[in-house]
């Protein structure tokens, strides 16, 4: 297990953020994943003119350590203009791969101030089959 480095996450939270495709909201998402080999696997949100379309952030950056084989993961930045909490579906993707994990919320413009809260916390009773 590699030992959080919370600056990196953080800044590399900030950086894919930048990427972001959000021509519809301009409400800009950027995650990043700590994988437990200490590799950083980020994501940015992706909309669509049809609007359900949408891929969130925290679920691109999911999706993009399963597919290079990255299932364990250490910890969460998410970065946004106000340091938003991530929405309901993006919590129980993120319980598929990790009972609790520490959720790094990044306050961009307010000087990317940090709030750390938990998995378990922002989603109590996660299904389970
Ligand atoms: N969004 C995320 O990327 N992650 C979340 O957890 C909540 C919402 C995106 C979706 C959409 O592009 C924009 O934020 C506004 O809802």
């Amino acid at each position: 297990m590699s030992d959080l480095d919370l600056p990196r996450l953080i800044d590399a939270a900030c950086t894919v953020r930048q990427n972001a495709y959000a021509p519809f909201s301009n409400y800009l998402v950027g995650a990043a994943l700590q994988t437990i080999d200490g590799a950083i696997v980020v994501g940015c949100n992706v909309e669509n003119v049809s609007y359900g379309l949408t891929n969130c952030a925290e679920r691109v950056a999911v999706g993009t350590a399963v597919a290079a084989g990255k299932r364990e993961f250490v910890a969460i930045a998410i970065a946004t203009a106000n340091g938003g909490t991530p929405c309901g579906a993006c919590r129980q993707v993120l319980a598929e791969f990790a009972r609790d994990l520490p959720v790094y919320l990044v306050n961009v413009d307010g000087g990317r101030t940090v709030t750390e809260m938990s998995l378990a916390q922002l989603l109590p009773g996660q299904f389970v089959l």
